[in-house]
């Protein structure tokens, strides 16, 4: 008898196999995030050139940190109760079960690799500049984004307020070489943890007073974090603290010292600065010394506030994650917020240096010795240009008239043989043919009579 059919089961062709259910593929990356395409690069690449000029001219190394450090180095440096740490990180889980978080910003990575490595024992200030990507959880609009990039300078090690001066000094020099003139430095002293702790009080007593007219954010800050409070910027908020005590005004001797020595060495500088007495920044470490770099755009009617960067010292980070005592300085600046600004500003832009030779070639056997006269040319210091993909001389040479090169050697099949090349100089339209050993030689004393 056949064997009677179960039509329960649904019928699959393999039925033991579950079928891959396939995702779809969306052909961009996570919001916030985004490619810097070619075109963009040249802001780029101006803001690299000038940031590193400015690092190395001020005495600074270079340090690549991890991307990836243990969660409770940002959690402990930047504080519970920041926008950072509470609501912006990237955290997660290794399969050893590590908990590690994408950096939200250098400076704690810094901190860790400072004690790390026996930095205390080097000659101070240790001076280190770095720049790479961040991440943070934010809402992504215009200028904000979840992967970021900064560039920044820290200095460990020195408690001198011309240190914090020349933090500014860097910032804004980039920051105005780039173009981008309108730049403003915003700066305040929020003292030390002994005037904090009382300054908090009278901030604490007068925001209770006003608890009413508070935004529900503020309400919760006014328990955990009160000074984050002068930085709302909800209109109520912003309204209840404009007669709220001021930090300036309840600095101990030693701090008041410091921000005015930091105010006059500004002042020597010309940098033109406001004193912003609602400036607290987002992260907890600081003391004493904070600033931001701002610029004011237009938008809709409302000029708005664009921090290009900002910084401040930090005097107790390195004690608070383990190292001794050690009194500290730095800034970062936003690179994605700079190009958004050049490119509205038309600013200058970097330009590649152009080549001043082209390397044409016809056959085979001329394209394999040009690979080999490439490299000669090049690593003589010669910038070269070629187009191997093409195979006609006419198109190569079309390449080069576009190119603007003042010489163009051609390498044909008779050349080839011959171990010669023929030299065309562009703007007479003479070609000469030379030995291919003396090439290079004969390239550099023609630039050379050409100029420039
Ligand atoms: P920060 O103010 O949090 O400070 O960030 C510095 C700069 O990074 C900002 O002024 C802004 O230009 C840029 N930035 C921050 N978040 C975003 C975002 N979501 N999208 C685009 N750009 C952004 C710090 O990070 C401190 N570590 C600075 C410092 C160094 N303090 C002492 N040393």
């Amino acid at each position: 008898m056949p064997k009677k059919k179960n039509i329960t089961k649904k019928t699959t062709k393999n039925p033991k196999k579950p079928q891959a259910v396939k995702e779809e593929l969306l052909l961009q990356p996570p919001r916030g995030m985004r490619d810097i395409l070619p075109a963009d690069q040249v802001y780029w690449q101006q803001i690299r050139r000038l940031s590193e000029k400015a690092a190395a001219d001020f005495g600074y190394r270079r340090i690549d940190i991890p991307l990836v450090e243990f969660t409770n180095i940002f959690s402990r440096s930047i504080g519970e109760g920041t926008d950072i740490i509470d609501k912006e990180m990237y955290s997660f889980s290794t399969k050893g079960g590590e908990k590690v978080s994408l950096r939200p910003e250098f400076t704690a990575g810094i901190a860790r690799s400072y004690i790390q490595h026996g930095m205390n024992v080097s000659p101070k200030p240790v001076k280190l500049y770095y720049s790479g990507p961040c991440y943070r959880y934010d809402r992504p609009q215009e200028g904000r984004f979840r992967e970021f990039f900064q560039f920044g300078c820290e200095a460990l090690g020195e408690q001198d307020p011309v240190l914090d001066a020349q933090m500014i000094q860097m910032g804004w020099r980039v920051i105005y070489q780039l173009g981008i003139r309108s730049v403003r430095v915003s700066v305040n002293s929020i003292g030390c943890p002994a005037c904090r702790k009382s300054y908090r009080s009278l901030l604490v007593h007068y925001f209770e007073s006003k608890k009413q007219k508070l935004c529900i954010d503020c309400k919760k800050r006014l328990e955990k974090n009160p000074l984050r409070i002068l930085d709302c910027k909800e209109d109520k908020c912003v309204q209840v603290r404009a007669s709220a005590p001021q930090s300036i005004d309840h600095l101990c001797e030693e701090c008041r010292v410091h921000f005015k020595e930091l105010l006059e060495y500004l002042e020597e500088l010309e940098i033109p600065f406001d004193l912003d007495s609602n400036l607290v920044r987002g992260l907890d470490y600081y003391t004493k010394t904070v600033f931001e770099f701002l610029t004011v755009s237009e938008g809709g009617g409302d000029a708005k506030k664009n921090a290009l960067g900002g910084g401040g010292r930090y005097d107790g980070l390195v004690k608070m994650l383990g190292g001794e005592s050690t009194p500290a300085v730095g800034f970062s600046l936003g690179m994605d917020r700079l190009a958004v600004e050049m490119k509205k500003l038309g600013a200058r832009q970097y330009k590649e240096p152009k080549p001043r030779v082209f390397l044409a070639q016809l056959g085979v056997f001329a394209k394999k010795k040009s690979l080999r006269m490439f490299e000669a040319l090049e690593r003589s210091g010669i910038r070269v240009a070629e187009s191997f993909g093409r195979g006609s001389l006419k198109s190569q040479l079309k390449v080069a008239d576009r190119l603007g090169v003042e010489i163009t050697l051609i390498i044909g099949q008779k050349e080839a043989l011959d171990e010669t090349v023929i030299v065309k100089d562009m703007a007479s339209g003479n070609q000469e043919i030379i030995d291919a050993g003396k090439v290079v030689d004969e390239v550099k004393r023609r630039l050379k009579k050409i100029g420039h």
